[in-house]
This record gives structure tokens, sequence and C-alpha cells, in this order.
């Protein structure tokens, strides 16, 4: 008998979302009855806005809606997106150069399929969200990593992308806020990459989803609102899940240049086809709907924003860097690494993460996930009460 073809090599080389594991894992203690406190999750803990819910009611009453619809989105929706777009990334476009997807995650894959041609290499500032080097590589582009430590905020400066391009530069990952720091690049720090992206005619990958979320006065200034003739190699991605607590619903979007929209579109067409329409209706309330509970969201992540740095930074050996925007802090643990605790030799942010969720019973993501050993990734979209508990026990395990 010949033996059967192995599985693909290619899909063999992805590694499973790690975010998602150590979420599943808390998740897992929690229902065996563990009083485990997770800070592992990446999505708001509040109920998606009533409002939203009684338009997904309403559209399962309409027979149009048990139906295909365009690949590419409901017009009415791709047109709210485009005056989305308009108004908080300063970008007119046409409907026609949106493309609805499943969650902001497919608008991350079919971005790279659009753009990246085999060879590319993708310059990929680090910490990153864990999906981009997966999705360059999908796409056989190579991801090439920027770091930038907590000494420089987790923000990549211009001459670091400039050290890392070469001839076979054609991408560029650019993520304000960020996840997994929190971070928010400055209108020039901003314009300075647009800039420079624009003389080597490198495309723009420009992940907007957090860019509702911040906090102190900061404004996520979009890189094509910051250089506006950038807008013909960049691709925005964005979606419903974060602002507006819909994680579950599945409603994200792509926008750029016709060319990459079209090839873009043609692969949704034959991977998905339309998004559930039912979500398509609720993302369209969510979007052009009164916007106060999203703002009443941002202002308590904003709250347990100020207590979580403030009590992490209590703990000897963790640098916190104060994150303005999304719902993440990133604190530097180098300085609780290479050591003994309690018996225990600790090297890596690795073994961090499951000293703490084995002594403490508190989840958190290891910086492993992200880049770089010596970082932990805290959510802070838990209830207050939760939040503190946590990062006692944190302060007492360390303290
Ligand atoms: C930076 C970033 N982009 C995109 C996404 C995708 O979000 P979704 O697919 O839920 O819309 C996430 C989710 O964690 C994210 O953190």
């Amino acid at each position: 008998m010949t033996e059967r073809a192995p599985v693909s090599r290619k899909l063999s080389a992805i590694a499973e979302s790690a975010t998602l594991k150590v979420d599943a894992k808390a998740k897992a203690l929690q229902a065996a009855g563990r009083p485990v406190v997770s800070y592992a999750a990446g999505e708001p803990d509040f109920a998606t806005p009533q409002f939203v819910v009684d338009a997904a009611a309403e559209a399962l009453r309409d027979p149009a809606n048990f139906r295909y619809t365009p690949a590419a989105g409901l017009p009415v929706l791709r047109e709210a997106i485009a005056a989305k777009t308009l108004r908080d990334s300063g970008l007119e476009v046409a409907p026609s150069q949106v493309i609805v997807t499943n969650g902001g995650k497919q608008a991350v894959y079919q971005a790279f399929q659009a753009v990246v041609n085999p060879g590319d290499e993708v310059l990929l500032p680090a910490p990153y969200w864990t999906t981009y080097p997966e999705a360059i590589a999908l796409a056989d582009g190579v991801p090439v990593e920027v770091f930038a430590g907590a000494d420089q905020e987790y923000k990549v400066t211009v001459d670091q992308l400039e050290a890392a391009r070469t001839d076979k530069t054609t991408a560029l990952v650019f993520v304000s806020p960020s996840n997994p720091t929190g971070a928010v690049y400055t209108a020039d720090e901003t314009k300075a990459i647009g800039e420079w992206a624009l003389a080597h005619g490198i495309w723009v990958i420009s992940d907007e989803i957090y860019q509702n979320l911040v906090y102190e006065g900061a404004r996520a200034v979009s890189i094509v609102e910051a250089v506006p003739e950038l807008a013909g190699q960049t691709i925005l991605v964005n979606g419903v899940a974060k602002t507006y607590a819909m994680t579950g619903w599945r409603v994200g979007w792509m926008v750029g240049p016709a060319d990459a929209i079209k090839v873009a579109g043609n692969l949704q067409s034959h991977l998905s086809s339309n998004v559930n329409n039912i979500a398509q209706r609720a993302a369209l309330a969510a979007l052009t709907g009164p916007q106060d509970e999203a703002e009443k969201m941002r202002q308590a992540f904003d709250r347990r924003r100020g207590l979580i740095v403030s009590e992490l930074a209590k703990i000897p050996g963790v640098t916190v860097p104060n994150p303005l925007g999304a719902f993440y802090v990133y604190p530097d643990v180098t300085g609780l690494l290479r050591r003994e605790w309690d018996g225990v030799r600790i090297d890596t942010s690795l073994e961090l993460a499951d000293y703490i969720l084995e002594r403490a019973e508190v989840a958190v993501v290891p910086g492993e996930a992200f880049g770089p050993s010596g970082y932990l990734r805290l959510s802070y979209a838990l209830g207050e009460e939760q939040l503190l508990e946590g990062v006692q026990r944190l302060q007492r395990l360390f303290g």
C-alpha cells in the first residue's frame, strides 16, 4: 500500500493562536471551579449595546437577509463604513473601496494576500499581534521583526525601519493603538513613518481596530490622515469588535485602493462570500446609531487602566509604560527573570506566566506570543473587583 500524502507543509508551519490558547486554558480552569483571574482575553467584557441587538432581531424578520448578498458586503454597510473612515481616519473613500469581512482577522489575512508576493519582506514592528506573522507567511511573505522595547514605549522609529529595509521590502504593518502594548503613536511619529513609506513605495497595512479606544486626550491619527498621499498604497483594517463589544458577531472590514480591493474581493468571493447578513445589520446599527454606550465602555476601560497600571507599578522589578490605547498593559518583567522564586528557577516570561497561573491562579499572556521574551500582556477588560484581586495576588507573589 502506498503511504498517504502528508498534510500541507505550509499550514503545518502555522502556530495555534497563543492568546486564544491561554484564554482557553484559563476558561477551562474556571469551569473546573478554580478561582482564576484571567487577564488573557482580547475582548471587552461588556454586553453588546441593546439597540444593536434589537437591530439584529429586526433583521431576522426580513427574509432578504436569509439569502446570499454581495460578497463584498451590504451596500448600505459599505456606505456607512466609508462615512466612518472619513470621520475617524480622515480619508474619503467610495463604498466600492470597502470590503466587509468576517472580523478584522479576515481583513488582515486578505490584506496580505492582496499585496504580498512570494519572498516579499514585510516589516513587522514588535511586539506584534500574534496573527500577523502567520498571515504574512500564509501570503508567502517573510515577516521581518523590528523590535521596540519599553524604553521607547514600544514604538519603532523611522531609523529602525530604514535599517531593516532591503530591496525586498514591500510592506509595513502599522498598528496604533497597538495590541499587545497599548502604545499610540503621536501624530508626528505617524507622519514621519508615513512619509518614509511613501518615499520608498512601501505598502502600509494599518490596523485601526482600536482607534476609538484612546485615553488621556490621545488621538490615534490615521496614517492616511497624517500623509494623505499614502492612500494609494495603504490598506486600512478595522471592525466593530472592540469599540462596540461585538467580538462574537464577526464583522470587520478592509479599505484600500481599487486594485487591491478588487483582488481581495475576488479572494473573498471564493473563500467565504458575504458576512452573515444579520451581523452586518447589527454592525450598521452600531456605526450609525448613538455612540454614547461605546463612550461609556471607553470610560470604564480608562478607569481600569489607571487602576492596573498603578498597582502593577508597585511590584519591584516590573516596569510599566503608560498605555494610551486599546485595553492592554504590557509590563516589562525582565527584572523578575533569571532568578529563583520560591525554589523555582525562572528564566523566561513563558515560564513566569506558567508560574503565575500555577501559584496565583492568574492568567496572563507571555511576551513570547508577541515577539521577544521578557514581557507579559494583561488585558484590563474585566470587572474592577476581579482586576484588583488579580494584581494583589501578583503583588503578594513577588512582594
Ligand atoms: C490588532 C488586532 N487586529 C485585528 C483583530 C481582529 O479582531 P476581530 O477579528 O475580532 O474583528 C484583533 C483582535 O484581537 C486585534 O487585536
